[in-house]
């Protein structure tokens, strides 16, 4: 188990001499609990400050009173000139997911909605009895750079499918390539290196671009054997001579005939994998083909085919894809989104930003950022579970305004969010891949 108990995340805080905050609901009011100096409420919740050195006999406490702690901070994260005690309570904050129009079966999870949610269980112990919440993992077994650029594999393209529908913008296209005979794993949220033919215009050999895994570890065909990705062809108008350009390795990419070969370096990257713990809630922001690694996940967590053969990860927590395109047909992956959401209401919830067509408050183009800040408090109040990982993949131009978003939610409570987030960043929690 990679994960670590509060005193030992604490410790790796450089923290074990500092004060923490347990954010604890559900406190009864007993005889014992009128001998301790918790505000003590009928709903909401209580913040109780505990020293580092009796955070497991405080944790004990608690659970004695009835009290379930749903999230641990460094008191440093908190202490921005504030004084106050009570926060609003998760779940009447929580809404029910949107609606879709695909019809399928229905299927909830082991665990409760409001458990997946955000309401942590007191946290686990291990065999030692050490308690365990999220801190950061170690990636140590993640295969990396298999394949260098001076010997890359040569792969072979299985299939080369269009994504965008009638009507949508630009090229992208899903891409499944053969690794039989390679000796290349990866898992979910890696990269892999495409080299292309040809010579640059200093007339050396192209170099490699980086490309988002898009398959689980297992494959689109769950048989260990292929990787997929998912390319825009790079397009835009040179701004002197006004000709229109193309990317060099994305056309190359995009134009791919089944049969051909394909030169694949890595894997690379270790900064979006996703938690090991089945129970996590998973926040996922997206541009465009930033879905490639949501994809990988959400298809880990949810895809029949795969569920059943990872029997060490049957996820039944919480994901929830905040996903920004330009037009309706450019929803990548639309319809096994959507249908992953019919069958899982509880576990999967799917929010689009869709610039060109939908305006946010100030009558601009609909982006991401905008979704952020109308969810933004149901968001933090999530991302203060210390079971909840954020990934965010795509255009970097989104990370301002997701900021500034959480900021505006944070400060409600006398939170800094610049401080909070390095907090979690340096926990692991917050996962950011922008180009
Ligand atoms: C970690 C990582 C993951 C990535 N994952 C994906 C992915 O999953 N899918 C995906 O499609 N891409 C992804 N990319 C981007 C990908 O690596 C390439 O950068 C992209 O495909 C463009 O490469 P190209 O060879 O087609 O363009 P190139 O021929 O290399 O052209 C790119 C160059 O064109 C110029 N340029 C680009 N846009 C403009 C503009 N608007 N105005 C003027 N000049 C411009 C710039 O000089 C730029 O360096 C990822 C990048 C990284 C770093
Ligand atoms: N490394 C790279 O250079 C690289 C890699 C991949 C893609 N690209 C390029 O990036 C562009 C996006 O391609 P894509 O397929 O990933 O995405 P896409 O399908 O074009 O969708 C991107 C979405 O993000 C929106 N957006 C634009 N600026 C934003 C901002 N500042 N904040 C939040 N959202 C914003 C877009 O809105 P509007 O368009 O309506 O404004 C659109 O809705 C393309 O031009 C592509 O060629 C570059």
């Amino acid at each position: 188990m990679n994960n670590q108990g509060p005193v030992e995340g604490a410790a790796n805080m450089e923290s074990g001499s500092r004060v923490f905050v347990y954010e604890v609901v559900g406190l009864r009011q007993n005889r014992e609990s009128d001998q301790t100096n918790y505000p003590i409420r009928k709903s909401g919740s209580v913040f109780i400050r505990v020293p580092y050195n009796r955070m497991n006999q405080e944790m004990r406490r608690i659970t004695r009173l009835g009290g379930k702690i749903v999230s641990i901070y460094p008191v440093s994260v908190l202490e921005q000139g504030t004084n106050r005690t009570v926060l609003t309570n998760t779940e009447s904050q929580l809404s029910s997911p949107a609606p879709v129009s695909v019809n399928t079966k229905q299927n909830t999870l082991p665990a409760t909605s409001s458990e997946a949610q955000g309401f942590a269980k007191p946290p686990a112990k291990d065999k030692k009895g050490t308690t365990m919440t999220q801190a950061k993992t170690k990636h140590a077994d993640v295969p990396v750079n298999t394949y260098r650029p001076n010997a890359p594999f040569i792969g072979k393209c299985i299939s080369n499918e269009t994504l965008v529908r009638q009507g949508g913008i630009g090229k992208v296209q899903h891409l499944k390539f053969d690794l039989s005979g390679s000796q290349l794993k990866y898992i979910e949220g890696q990269s892999i290196g495409i080299i292309p033919p040809g010579v640059d215009k200093n007339g050396k050999p192209e170099k490699l671009r980086l490309y988002s895994i898009a398959s689980t570890r297992h494959g689109d065909d769950v048989d260990d054997t292929t990787i997929s990705l998912c390319v825009r062809q790079l397009e835009y108008k040179h701004p002197e001579s006004g000709e229109i350009v193309y990317g060099v390795c994305s056309t190359y990419l995009t134009d791919l005939k089944p049969g051909d070969d394909v030169k694949i370096t890595g894997p690379v990257g270790k900064e979006m994998l996703l938690p090991d713990n089945t129970d996590a809630n998973v926040i996922m922001l997206a541009t465009g083909t930033g879905i490639a690694p949501m994809r990988a996940y959400l298809w880990r967590m949810f895809k029949d085919a795969e569920r059943s053969v990872n029997s060490e990860y049957q996820f039944n927590g919480f994901a929830w894809l905040l996903f920004g395109v330009p037009t309706t047909p450019n929803i990548l992956y639309k319809e096994e989104l959507e249908e992953i959401q019919a069958q899982y209401p509880n576990n999967f919830r799917l929010t689009y930003a869709i610039s060109r067509e939908q305006n946010n408050p100030e009558g601009g183009r609909m982006y991401i950022q905008d979704r952020v800040a109308e969810n933004a408090n149901e968001l933090w109040q999530l991302i203060k579970n210390p079971k909840t990982h954020t990934y965010i993949c795509g255009l970097r131009g989104m990370e301002d305004g997701i900021d500034a978003a959480l900021s505006k939610a944070a400060a409600q409570e006398g939170v800094t969010w610049s401080d909070y987030q390095k907090a979690i960043k340096k926990e692991g929690r917050w996962h950011v891949e922008t180009y």
